[in-house]
């Protein structure tokens, strides 16, 4: 069946079942179906959010196009601080944030009632130092409450300036029924979101023990991390891939816990027998992190973090492999290494510029270190667009 045969086929059957159900039922019938199709659509959307603040940008986007609004917000409450906060704007956004009892949206949020006000301005209660803020003239305005599995306030929902009128009791409905569906993915990423924080503390942690144990090492682990990230994503590497870069970056010399102090912070040259002693963190840093049961997408941290000290023509330890067999994020982190120890002042000698540094890593490039690492290091380093906390 063609779509024009589809199309005057199933407008005859809606003409058969208008006669059969009446016009209002039909038009009930035909609004359900519509709800329908429109949380299907966003349930599908939220499914597809990576992090709280796209999830954020994602139910306002939706939740605007759904209710025929010029503008969607979700203000989340941070009980801790009093305050409903939002992301306004894509890329570059800005964090807003105000008393939680302030505004019409303070009002939902307080008591967790809806507002529909048709006129914002000659509202009591409406806040207009948002417009202020971000240039924008409010005229109706359509706030409801989001909750969480516990049933208490996490935020609200609002719609701004419906195109062609004020809201309806029908936008009213349609709303509250988004923000309960909207309050369970937003609970969902706030979970994900402080799990994460806390591993990231955690990793935080764990690299800074090692870091303190030589003075002439400290924040290492953090520069090579933030080095490393900066050339993970100049090179494109996925949004995942980055991630474990980040961390496996952070953790790549933690198997020093195992190499004793008297080699370790040892000022002078190592004998063959320390050498291979210091060479042996790579392989504590692999089995400790092996340990960590970590999720499926970030499995490959302990081998990343282990191959740290590979070199590309296969003089490196401890497995000695070469070229492509070398994976790409212990190839960045491998560069990104060797960048801040030269550009460091360690027990043994003073730091170099980080033109000093970039000549001899260059020196290397192709047989050591990875070309294109070390060209995305040189261009990072020209844009400066990598900011040390050194
Ligand atoms: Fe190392």
């Amino acid at each position: 069946m063609g779509k024009g045969e589809f199309e005057e086929v199933s407008g005859g059957l809606r003409g058969l079942m208008k006669r059969f159900f009446g016009g209002r039922r039909m038009e009930r019938l035909e609004t359900k179906l519509e709800r329908h199709r429109i949380l299907l659509k966003l349930s599908h959307s939220l499914s597809e959010a990576g992090g709280l603040r796209h999830l954020l940008q994602l139910i306002a986007d939706q939740t605007g196009s759904f209710l025929k609004a010029e503008r969607a917000i979700v203000f989340l409450l941070d009980r801790k601080n009093s305050e409903l906060w939002s992301i306004f704007g894509e890329g570059e956004a800005r964090e807003i944030r105000f008393p939680a009892d302030r505004g019409i949206a303070g009002s939902v949020a307080t008591t967790g009632q809806v507002i529909n006000a048709t006129d914002a301005y000659k509202d009591s209660r409406f806040n207009p130092e948002i417009d202020k803020k971000t240039g924008y003239r409010t005229r109706s305005m359509l706030t409801v409450p989001m909750k969480g599995k516990g049933g208490e306030t996490i935020g609200v929902l609002q719609v701004l300036n419906r195109v062609g009128g004020a809201f309806t009791e029908d936008d009213e409905e349609l709303l509250l029924v988004i923000a309960s569906q909207a309050s369970v993915s937003v609970e969902n990423a706030i979970f994900m979101d402080t799990r994460r924080q806390m591993f990231e503390n955690l990793l935080k942690a764990l690299a800074d023990t090692i870091d303190m144990r030589d003075p002439t090492t400290a924040g290492h682990s953090k520069k090579v991390m933030e080095y490393s990230v900066a050339i993970a994503q100049a090179m494109a590497l996925s949004e995942n891939e980055v991630l474990v870069v980040r961390y496996a970056a952070y953790l790549h010399d933690y198997g020093k816990i195992g190499v004793k102090d008297a080699i370790l912070l040892k000022p002078g040259k190592l004998t063959d027998e320390e050498m291979d002693e210091v060479r042996e963190h790579v392989n504590i840093t692999r089995r400790i992190l092996e340990r960590v049961d970590f999720e499926e997408e970030l499995v490959d941290i302990p081998q990343i973090a282990a191959l740290h000290h590979e070199r590309l023509d296969g003089s490196g330890y401890p497995q000695g492999l070469s070229g492509e067999d070398i994976p790409i994020g212990a190839r960045i982190i491998a560069v990104a290494d060797v960048f801040d120890a030269l550009t460091s002042k360690r027990h043994y000698r003073a730091s170099m510029s980080r033109e000093e540094a970039l000549t001899l890593i260059e020196e290397k490039s192709g047989t050591e270190f990875d070309s294109q690492v070390v060209r995305v290091l040189c261009t990072l380093m020209e844009e400066e667009a990598v900011i040390s906390s050194a």
